[in-house]
């Protein structure tokens, strides 16, 4: 059968689609039939296990409540919210259940999970950060089930985990086993990158994409705002940047209002939001809205009329960018910039005489990248001034600017040789550093591609123990120039699962056969929550997407 379907395959990629790979149809598909005994958990726990008593639950008795010795109480918003989410998720909202509708418990019936922070500040009205703890240990069991968290953060995973623990039986009622999972996250950080100047975003998508990134247990959001194509941050300060530069001024733009939605929805899920304003190059938008920020590029003696990076050698540039920083600084509450720096072309600014005259000047040769490290590290200490870390792209690293020791170096090129290569000159630099280049989720090409991603380890390069400790984790990159509202989320899951279980879960949960089976049910979870997650094979869910 599976040699009749392949062959077919194959017909029709050589007739339709002769540029395909031929190993692109001839992957082994794992079968659906091996299911996990691990059910449907995604990313799978530090340590699980599941007995076969199984309970009922009901929507009629069934609870999610503080435990009485709880820190957070009925006022933290972050529970509150993730208690009535997690229940619509484990009962639906409209459908009726029929068991248990006298609301007499039954013997086997569970009625309560008692949620308990253990910590004297829950942090529930705190942000998230690096340092933040997301470990809870869970027992399922009689008269109730426990949830205990040091912190929000944690309760909010466990939440998570509880919910994939319930299943339908035969008849349609829910159960769930008695189960022990103890569980923390592998890596501190586990970010999305959306790309929201190649196409503009709406607001929703970006809502949907944070609730869904909850769902897999990520908690950091990259949001790579603007870029040459479009500025769309509504900046208060310099209100011409998107009145000029982005796709347009009042319907391709993200607001004061709209950003801090984002920031709160992302809050309430334990997401940070980490923004990224990417300069000197990749800043063609920019210049449409702010005069002289651009470094005029000449055809011969005369300027051409287009401009290339951020001018790096006026006065102004830097006036701007302090004035620029210090408003990023006041609307992103995180400790976190990040700051780009990557891929700078050095054509038109080697053009520019004056530039030519400023390298003299400095003793810089004709060695543009000491003309890029001279902008970065006046950037770097004006970003310093407004009391926030950053982040940056690998050049900035490989260019040799002198950086702060908290700096996170975020590694996307190469291939794989040359990624590990990188990981282990930043490490024993003794930099903190971040992984993506084997997660550029908008490349994708025909059968199961989250193999890769799913194989890829931020921790395999030579190094040592103390190197490996500097790897904080890796983020999966969606770039825009193909992606859009209609788009965005079936290219980007279940494929970004593949990423949050290698970020989240121990080491050596490296069985593809498995992963196959609870990513197989954990993508139909996502269907029935109403996220349109795509097919990772052959198959079908109990309840199919239907578009609303
Ligand atoms: C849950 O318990 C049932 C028996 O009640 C058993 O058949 C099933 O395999 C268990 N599920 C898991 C994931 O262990
Ligand atoms: C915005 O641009 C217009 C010209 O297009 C200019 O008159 C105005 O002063 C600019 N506003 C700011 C705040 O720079
Ligand atoms: C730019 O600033 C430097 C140091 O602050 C100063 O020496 C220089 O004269 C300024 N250049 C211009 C053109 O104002
Ligand atoms: C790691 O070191 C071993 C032995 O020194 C070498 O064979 C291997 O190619 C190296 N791997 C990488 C990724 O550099
Ligand atoms: C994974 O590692 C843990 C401890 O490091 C060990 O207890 C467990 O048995 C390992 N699991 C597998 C599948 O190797």
């Amino acid at each position: 059968m599976l040699l009749v379907l392949k062959f077919a395959g194959l017909c029709l990629c050589l007739g339709l689609c002769r540029g395909l790979q031929f190993n692109d149809v001839d992957e082994e598909a794992p079968s659906a039939a091996q299911t996990s005994k691990y059910g449907s958990l995604w990313p799978l726990p530090q340590e699980v296990n599941i007995a076969e008593t199984s309970f009922k639950l009901s929507s009629s008795t069934f609870r999610i409540v503080d435990s009485k010795q709880s820190s957070a109480g009925p006022s933290c918003n972050i529970l509150q919210n993730a208690y009535r989410k997690y229940f619509e998720y484990m009962f639906g909202v409209a459908r009726k259940q029929e068991f248990g509708k006298n609301g007499r418990p039954g013997l086997s019936e569970l009625t309560e999970l008692q949620v308990w922070v253990t910590s004297v500040d829950s942090e529930c009205d705190g942000y998230p950060s690096i340092t933040s703890d997301e470990s809870y240990e869970l027992a399922v069991d009689q008269p109730f089930a426990l949830l205990v968290a040091p912190k929000v953060w944690g309760a909010l995973r466990g939440l998570e985990t509880f919910s994939q623990l319930v299943y339908e039986d035969e008849f349609g009622a829910k159960n769930i086993n008695a189960t022990k999972i103890k569980d923390f996250p592998r890596f501190a950080h586990r970010g999305i990158l959306l790309d929201t100047s190649r196409h503009y975003l709406p607001v929703k998508a970006i809502l949907t994409t944070l609730e869904t990134m909850a769902m897999n247990k990520y908690n950091v959001f990259h949001w790579h705002i603007v870029d040459d194509p479009s500025f769309p941050y509504l900046s208060r300060t310099f209100p011409n940047l998107s009145q000029k530069g982005a796709y347009h001024p009042y319907t391709h733009v993200y607001t004061p209002a709209d950003v801090k939605m984002v920031i709160e929805f992302a809050r309430l899920r334990g997401i940070r939001v980490i923004p990224e304003f990417d300069t000197p190059g990749h800043t063609q938008s920019w210049g449409k809205g702010q005069a002289n920020l651009l470094t005029p590029c000449y055809s011969g003696s005369k300027p051409s009329g287009s401009f290339g990076p951020v001018n790096p050698i006026l006065n102004t540039t830097y006036d701007f960018m302090t004035q620029f920083f210090k408003e990023i600084s006041s609307v992103f509450p995180d400790a976190y910039v990040h700051l780009g720096g990557d891929e700078v072309d050095f054509t038109c600014w080697r053009s520019n005489p004056d530039i030519q005259k400023f390298m003299e000047d400095h003793g810089f040769g004709h060695d543009y990248s000491k003309l890029e490290s001279f902008y970065i590290q006046r950037l770097l200490d004006i970003v310093t001034s407004t009391k926030k870390g950053y982040m940056i792209w690998q050049e900035v690293f490989d260019n040799g600017v002198k950086l702060k020791a908290d700096t996170l170096i975020h590694i996307w090129k190469g291939n794989q040789q040359q990624y590990q290569h990188e990981m282990a000159r930043v490490t024993s630099s003794g930099y903190q550093t971040l992984l993506s280049t084997p997660w550029y989720l908008n490349h994708i090409s025909y059968g199961q591609d989250w193999h890769d991603a799913y194989k890829a380890d931020p921790r395999s390069f030579n190094g040592t123990e103390q190197q490996k400790k500097l790897v904080i984790g890796g983020e999966a990159c969606m770039w825009g120039e193909y992606v859009d509202a209609t788009n965005l989320t079936p290219r980007l899951w279940p494929r970004a699962s593949a990423v949050a279980e290698r970020l989240w879960s121990h080491q050596n949960v490296t069985d593809i056969n498995d992963a196959y089976s609870r990513l197989s049910a954990h993508r139909c979870r996502l269907v029935e929550r109403g996220i349109p997650a795509e097919p990772l094979f052959s198959s079908y869910c109990p309840r199919e997407y239907k578009a609303v």
